[in-house]
């Protein structure tokens, strides 16, 4: 195989065979083929697409890169959440905990932050002490004593897609379908759990923009994990505006717990009920939607669910007090607020934008190397349909850099747009797609 006519046959439109793709893959990962060519390939997938046998050919061989987890000692039915990524979106901080708490096992794994949208890893991190770098018997030990365990992408899960994400988060390729079905489905593959709900979400601030093209990964995905033997289930969710109001890493850790508490956004509340609902039923502690959600609505009164999110982080290295006092989170040295000069509706938020000034902020990475700010961000005091009064804040900015906050307050305001009128509110749950 040589790369060259790989990529001169992907860029021309033509269809890579199986062993085209499977040595393609080895060969990446064992650092035969240097990146300048994957990026060139990743590029031209990019524009021309892969057929579904080129994508489930990517996935397997992706998810053989490396070891595939032997589960089997967790007693019960463990399962797996993700999400396709947004902004703002700290889902599996809160509903991690809260299913587990209701007795379904958790064994997931995260990554970090890609593109403009934030990572569960990164958020973690927050935690003073808190490590996602554990190995898998210290992830299945702890599965089995505490119900949640998360985990980093190890150097030997699905290690192809480990080099192609960091890759593509740098080269402009990341909102490609295939590459984001392959690339999760891979992950979740190899890392074994028997059953995976997936969050695909669709709007502004998505990787894909419109509902067509969710509901078309959506399908991609549930297909790549039932035909490889796992139950898996996709909700399609809004992401035309940021979910929740906080955006930034310690920020959105400090919302989830407020959600655990019972005082979380609507919209936050609601997506973790409907993914729990869905997780609760897979894991058989549920029967149907409706005695999964009294039990998830249960695990928050009665504060199950918050000592959860506490036993689970001191698990992890992480300082369990922090749940209890989130003052000890990561704080930024500026606080401004982001004011409206006239009054109206908000309108639209292009949430792509927002993750954007977070990460301006520092708050995500620019580079593979680079380092993130975990403390700064924003917390938008105004979402799509609500009224702001002339000077009132529509944000506000949490910041450590102060020509940095400038240029955000700017784009901001560029990015959240007043109306006179209210406008029609939008579901939050586009739809579930489970053959
Ligand atoms: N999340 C992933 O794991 N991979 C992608 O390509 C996009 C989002």
């Amino acid at each position: 195989m040589r790369m060259y006519d790989l990529i001169m046959k992907k860029r021309n439109g033509g269809a890579l065979r199986r062993e085209e793709i499977e040595d393609m893959i080895s060969e990446y990962t064992a650092g035969r083929i240097p990146d300048y060519q994957m990026a060139a390939m990743m590029m031209a997938i990019y524009f021309r697409g892969m057929n579904p046998e080129e994508t489930v050919a990517l996935t397997m061989a992706m998810a053989h890169s490396g070891d595939m987890m032997d589960l089997s000692k967790i007693e019960g039915v463990k399962v797996d959440k993700h999400s396709t990524g947004g902004v703002g979106d700290k889902t599996s901080i809160a509903l991690a905990p809260m299913v587990a708490a209701c007795g379904v096992k958790i064994a997931k794994m995260s990554g970090r932050g890609l593109g403009h949208t934030g990572g569960t890893i990164d958020k973690l991190e927050s935690f003073a002490g808190f490590t996602t770098g554990i190995d898998s018997a210290r992830f299945v030990r702890q599965v089995n004593e505490v119900g949640v365990a998360i985990m980093g992408q190890t150097a030997d899960i699905a290690p192809a897609d480990k080099k192609l994400y960091a890759l593509r988060d740098v080269t402009a390729t990341v909102d490609n379908m295939s590459l984001i079905a392959s690339s999760i489905m891979s992950k979740k593959l190899a890392s074994g759990a028997d059953a995976i709900v997936l969050d695909v979400k669709t709007g502004s601030g998505a990787f894909m923009k419109t509902e067509e093209d969710s509901f078309a990964l959506a399908r991609e995905m549930v297909t790549l994990g039932n035909m490889a033997g796992r139950k898996t289930i996709a909700v399609v969710s809004d992401m035309d505006q940021p979910l929740g109001y906080a955006v930034g890493n310690a920020l959105e850790v400090q919302e989830a717990v407020e959600t655990l508490r019972g005082r979380g956004p609507e919209d936050f509340t609601e997506l973790c009920k409907t993914l729990g609902t869905y997780m609760l039923i897979a894991g058989g502690a549920a029967a149907d939607g409706q005695e999964a959600r009294r039990k998830l609505d249960r695990a928050i009164e009665d504060g199950s669910a918050l000592r959860k999110l506490a036993e689970f982080v001191e698990a992890q290295g992480g300082d369990p007090e922090t749940v209890y006092d989130t003052s000890l989170l990561p704080q930024a040295e500026i606080v401004e607020e982001i004011i409206s000069a006239r009054e109206g509706y908000v309108t639209k938020i292009d949430c792509e934008e927002i993750g954007i000034c977070s990460l301006l902020l520092g708050g995500g990475r620019e580079t593979k190397e680079s380092e993130i700010d975990l403390s700064v961000g924003l917390v938008l005091r105004k979402k799509a349909g609500d009224y702001v009064a002339a000077g009132e804040p529509l944000a506000t900015v949490y910041a450590n850099d102060r020509q940095k906050l400038g240029i955000v307050k700017e784009r901001f305001l560029n990015a959240c747009h007043l109306g006179d009128s209210a406008p029609s509110r939008k579901p939050l749950i586009k739809g579930v797609v489970r053959e």
